[in-house]
């Protein structure tokens, strides 16, 4: 069996197109994200993958395992460590906030990764995820189909609750949740609206405690 870092690097291209074949989805996913993400504040992606969600919010450094999907981000001016969310290769206090976007689904160790989020972010820090409900339309479709998907194969999906109750755990609180992707077909950008439970991609922000 294939590491999702291995399938990642190896179809790193095929990857980043995805969001060209797909501009309504991924505008729709910026809308969402644009609610969470505070403007002028030194931030950090974790699994930044080739950068398509660390570029429209300016957030210009990554962590990323996958060494061609960093190199991608690199030559579009991000600069990516080589690490993993569970070993984060910074110093406590160092960031206002970082996003995980569709990462979570991919860790090998939740509760090791929230805990080296808090760790680097600063007093009142934010984190942020975005995540495929498991429990909505695209997360069932993903589930169902995970052995037919090549990027999607080795993931494991959560539903917001769990993922909520992993962050409590790890020592966050005050929880903001904003959805989009209610609809099934794409052919329409979509405005996001707050909570959980209808839309398949779903933003969670939740404060250092
Ligand atoms: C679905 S991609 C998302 C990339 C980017 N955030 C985006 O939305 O385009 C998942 C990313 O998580 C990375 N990843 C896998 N395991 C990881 C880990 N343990 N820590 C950090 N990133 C990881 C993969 O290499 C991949 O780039």
């Amino acid at each position: 069996m294939e590491s999702n870092i291995i399938i990642f690097d190896k179809n790193t291209l095929e990857y980043d197109r995805w969001f060209e074949k797909h501009s309504n989805i991924y505008q729709s996913e910026i809308l969402a994200l644009k609610e969470a993400i505070p403007r002028n504040k030194k931030g950090v992606e974790i699994g930044s993958g080739t950068g398509r969600f660390s570029f429209p919010f300016k957030i210009n450094i990554g962590v990323e395992p996958s060494f061609n999907m960093s190199k991608l981000a690199e030559k579009k001016g991000m600069t990516v460590i080589n690490a993993v969310a569970e070993n984060l290769p910074f110093h406590e206090h160092s960031f206002d906030f970082a996003l995980m976007a569709t990462t979570v689904c991919f860790l090998s160790d939740i509760p090791k990764a929230f805990s080296e989020v808090r760790r680097i972010l600063k007093p009142q820090g934010e984190i942020i995820l975005a995540i495929i409900d498991k429990n909505s339309d695209l997360g069932r479709k993903y589930e169902k189909e995970k052995s037919k998907n090549k990027f999607y194969r080795e993931a494991h999906f959560h539903s917001t609750q769990e993922i909520t109750e992993h962050l409590k755990q790890a020592g966050f609180h005050n929880f903001s949740y904003w959805q989009t992707l209610a609809k099934t077909n794409a052919n329409e950008i979509e405005q996001p609206k707050r909570g959980f439970g209808e839309g398949s991609f779903v933003v969670i922000k939740a404060i250092k405690n």
